[in-house]
């Protein structure tokens, strides 16, 4: 089994946001998008991604929330178009929101998102769904990918997310199905679980939750955590608690960025290689330029998993 993952996309309205129209937290957004964002983040970049996976032959592609900038109907409208393009789709995508996502009161209060997206929400075990529609489970041959919502509506300055405590119990309930128990679980949800060696994350940017989320990921089992929101590159490894083994918590960068000054910014995927409910690598790609597309840019061989297993 081979999954794709691709997070904040951050993809724009085709008009591009006018900040006249804000006048609320969108005010300092629009005009952030207008003089940087606009000229970072590309739709066409992500496009050059999703083509490249399948040139690789993923099974399954994971997007780990803000695909949107400011949470506007127009833009969920195009990245939408962008998503069902994939082939395969829904059935072979599964999405998460972010903060991006949940912009603003009214957005998080409509389910804009939700809406948006209906179909690539819906659950292969929906007893454990609440209402909100996380979390939700996509069972794939042998891989069982859990979808955690931590987007939260939030003050300006402020890019925080938290999962709910109602959806992290029926989350722990979910997790002890026999049609999870016996798979290779993947958590995905926007906010990391903890920092990167290199980087600390801001009190502003971070999941109010984490420790929570983090042992219930932890005392269940789960194999692997696919997140977003830094958009920096990162694979840190944490033991299981309560049974041997490691959870690895994964995060590609956002795909959307072209390479601009610092290729190491440069949009990036990840390809997970899972063989006998076993992680054995991660490969990630990077963009070079639009003639070049995704390059190779890393990977990691965890065979000695096997071995040990
Ligand atoms: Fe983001
Ligand atoms: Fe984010």
């Amino acid at each position: 089994m081979r999954i794709g993952h691709i997070s904040d996309l951050h993809i724009l309205d085709l008009d591009k946001p006018r900040p006249l129209r804000f006048l609320n937290k969108r005010l300092v957004g629009g005009l952030n998008l207008l003089l940087n964002r606009s000229n970072a983040h590309s739709r066409e970049v992500v496009e050059q991604a999703l083509h490249k996976l399948e040139s690789l032959d993923v099974d399954h592609i994971v997007i780990s929330g803000d695909l949107t900038n400011l949470a506007l109907e127009s833009e969920f409208a195009a990245a939408a178009e962008v998503v069902r393009s994939i082939n395969g789709a829904p059935g072979r995508v599964s999405i998460v929101p972010g903060n991006h996502d949940y912009y603003t009161p009214g957005a998080a209060r409509s389910g804009r998102f939700e809406k948006f997206f209906s179909e690539f929400l819906k659950s292969d075990l929906p007893q454990y769904q609440l209402d909100s529609g996380y979390p939700f489970c996509h069972l794939r041959d042998d891989v069982a990918i859990i979808g955690l919502n931590s987007g939260i509506a939030t003050p300006w300055l402020f890019a925080t997310g938290r999962v709910g405590d109602e959806e992290l119990a029926a989350a722990s309930r979910l997790f002890q199905d026999p049609e999870v128990r016996s798979r290779f679980k993947i958590v995905v949800v926007h906010h990391p679980l903890l920092p990167d060696e290199n980087h600390t994350i801001q009190f502003n940017r971070r999941l109010i939750n984490d420790d929570e989320v983090l042992e219930v990921v932890r005392t269940n089992d789960v194999d692997l955590v696919m997140h977003g929101h830094t958009h920096y590159f990162s694979i840190l490894q944490v033991p299981k608690l309560g049974t041997p083994g490691t959870t690895y918590i994964c995060e590609a960068g956002s795909t959307s960025m072209p390479s601009g000054n610092d290729p190491t910014m440069a949009g990036k995927f990840n390809v997970y290689h899972i063989e006998d409910s076993h992680l054995v690598e991660v490969e990630t790609h990077l963009f070079e330029s639009h003639e070049a597309g995704f390059v190779p840019w890393r990977s990691e061989v965890f065979r000695r998993q096997i071995a040990e297993g």
